[in-house]
């Protein structure tokens, strides 16, 4: 069959799972392409056999570039797709996110998978959290996953795969399910911090304008942002000179009562003696 594997990715976890994923599906015959969201054309999205949509969880969510991504596609009755999602902590209804999306698209969705990735977030609070996630346990997890939903395309078997994640295709009422629902993008440009731009630092490179998934950076000479920025905190991440920076003074103070380690493990998915610092 002819997959499409299509990821959003900031720092590489997602990435990883669908490279995984997509090698496994290549051992078992398949014509298998793996390929960055945004620089993915529609038409390519229509002429595969099967879809996988993977995307990272940020607040407890599908990202907003990744829900503006999957609103644009085009009507596909029937198609085959699959969902993933890594996550910092517990996933919340991310998964379910996009299958929604895709299914409101026609998309049959069959399958959801879901791994740990480690935490690159300015917020003190978050910083490194899972570290070395996804690893090669993760990774195995997501080889088992693409064998089973590989059994499950050549059987031609109805109805989800046996390995689904029970968050991804039906929606549960769960702490980080209603997190996700008051965490919404207004809301966030009030309580966490702006980026700001250090000019004296700043050298023009463009990389943050380039790699804003919201494009809310322009250039006059020097990087502004507009009032669409979602709070990813991205450029700050990626910027090579460090002159991108936020103040977290009350921004963490916001995460941490949602996101702590303790609501993570009573609230969350997260396992008795899994690592998380
Ligand atoms: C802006 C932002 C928000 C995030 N929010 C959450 C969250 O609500 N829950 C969670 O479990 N992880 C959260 N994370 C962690 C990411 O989901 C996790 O690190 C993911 O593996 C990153 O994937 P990537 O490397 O493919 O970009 C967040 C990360 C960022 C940068």
């Amino acid at each position: 069959m002819n997959m499409l594997l299509v990821y959003f990715s900031q720092t590489g976890n997602t990435r990883k799972v669908a490279q995984t994923m997509a090698d496994e599906f290549g051992m078992k015959g398949h014509t298998v392409r793996v390929l960055p969201m945004m620089e993915t054309p529609l038409a390519d999205i229509t002429g595969c056999d099967v879809l996988g949509i993977g995307t990272p969880c940020f607040e407890s969510q599908a990202p907003t570039p990744v829900k503006d991504y999957l609103s644009t596609l085009p009507y596909m009755q029937g198609k085959r797709a699959f969902v993933f999602a890594t996550s910092g902590g517990s996933p919340g209804r991310v998964l379910h996110d996009l299958a929604r999306l895709l299914q409101s698209k026609g998309a049959s969705v069959m399958a959801g998978f879901k791994a740990r990735g480690t935490v690159h977030h300015p917020a003190p609070c978050l910083m490194g959290r899972m570290p070395e996630r996804p690893d090669q346990k993760d990774l195995t997890h997501a080889r088992v996953f693409a064998e089973s939903l590989d059994d499950h395309l050549q059987s031609g078997r109805s109805g989800p795969v046996p390995e689904t994640s029970r968050y991804a295709l039906r929606r549960t009422w769960g702490f980080y399910d209603l997190v996700s629902l008051i965490a919404q993008p207004f809301l966030l440009r009030i309580l966490l911090p702006r980026p700001r731009i250090d000019q004296s630092l700043c050298k023009q490179c463009t990389i943050c304008a380039r790699e804003c998934p919201m494009k809310s950076i322009s250039l006059d000479p020097y990087p502004i942002l507009d009032d669409q920025c979602i709070r990813c905190y991205h450029c700050q991440n990626i910027c090579p000179q460090k002159a991108v920076t936020s103040s977290w003074l009350f921004g963490n103070i916001v995460i941490f009562t949602l996101y702590n380690t303790l609501f993570a493990r009573l609230f969350g998915d997260v396992e008795p003696g899994e690592r998380i610092y």
